[in-house]
């Protein structure tokens, strides 16, 4: 359903901006959108990507960075054009200077058309950890030690980075669309507290209450904890087809 959404925008503006998350959750969504590019013949050649984020102190080439992550999962298989892909710079010699002009390049390509979004168990999107500013603009974010144990197994005998370069909730609110994507028992809590509780930077996700167009697509066991999952049911269920996507 994401990746459909994701050939509509590109179906509708060629040259649309797309943000883009990393982690176990996109992936499914990634290789949906390559058999699209292999089989359907969708068209990345002018589309400019954003990442969301990157670990501080690990070189692109890194296996664990996400710079390798999105080249091995997604960039290498489509026909996006490398000069249109933009990541954080994990070694950047001057991270405020560099965290600006991440926002300046966002804004000179007219702004993110459609964000795509994972959640973390304690409810962080990017790397927005709890009591993150709800006004945050790109910057350097210290780990909490659970994402940082969470990490842990990507980092073999080596140190775990314990600083990442994120997008803000601020930057990521401006996104025209977002898409958040969560699947699985473990996000449960952190899906429902989004949705139903109150926004909180306690919960950095739930800011999309305030999204005028933002969509959660999510399996039953993530929607397990939602109070009202009888009403959105049946929301989804009549929906006007015109709105379907
Ligand atoms: C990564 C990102 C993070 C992840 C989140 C969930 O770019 O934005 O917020 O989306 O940590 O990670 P997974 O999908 O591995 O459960």
């Amino acid at each position: 359903m994401a990746a459909q959404f994701v050939a509509r925008v590109i179906g509708k503006k060629p040259n649309c901006v797309l943000g883009l998350a990393t982690g176990n959750t996109p992936l499914m969504l990634y290789k949906e959108l390559i058999r699209m590019h292999q089989k359907e013949g969708l068209n990345f050649s002018e589309v400019t990507t954003f990442n969301l984020d990157e670990y501080v102190g690990i070189p692109a080439n890194h296996p664990s960075s996400y710079h390798t992550y999105m080249w091995e999962h997604f960039f290498k298989h489509i026909n996006i054009q490398e000069h249109n892909v933009n990541i954080p710079d994990g070694m950047t010699p001057d991270v405020p200077a560099f965290c600006k002009k991440y926002e300046e390049a966002i804004k000179a390509c007219g702004g993110i058309d459609l964000q795509i979004l994972g959640i973390g168990s304690d409810g962080h999107i990017g790397f927005n950890e709890p009591t993150s500013s709800l006004a945050s603009r790109t910057r350097i974010k210290t780990f909490t030690r659970q994402t940082i144990q969470d990490n842990s197994v990507f980092f073999t005998n080596e140190n775990v980075p314990h600083h990442g370069i994120t997008m803000g909730i601020g930057t990521i609110m401006e996104g025209r669309q977002c898409i958040l994507l969560a699947f699985g028992k473990k996000k449960a809590d952190a899906v429902a507290r989004s949705i139903e509780g109150p926004v909180s930077s306690m919960v950095p996700a739930s800011i999309l209450q305030m999204h005028p167009n933002a969509i959660f697509i999510i399996d039953e066991d993530a929607a397990h904890k939602l109070q009202k999952r009888d009403y959105y049911r049946w929301i989804y269920q009549y929906k006007p087809d015109w709105q379907r996507i």
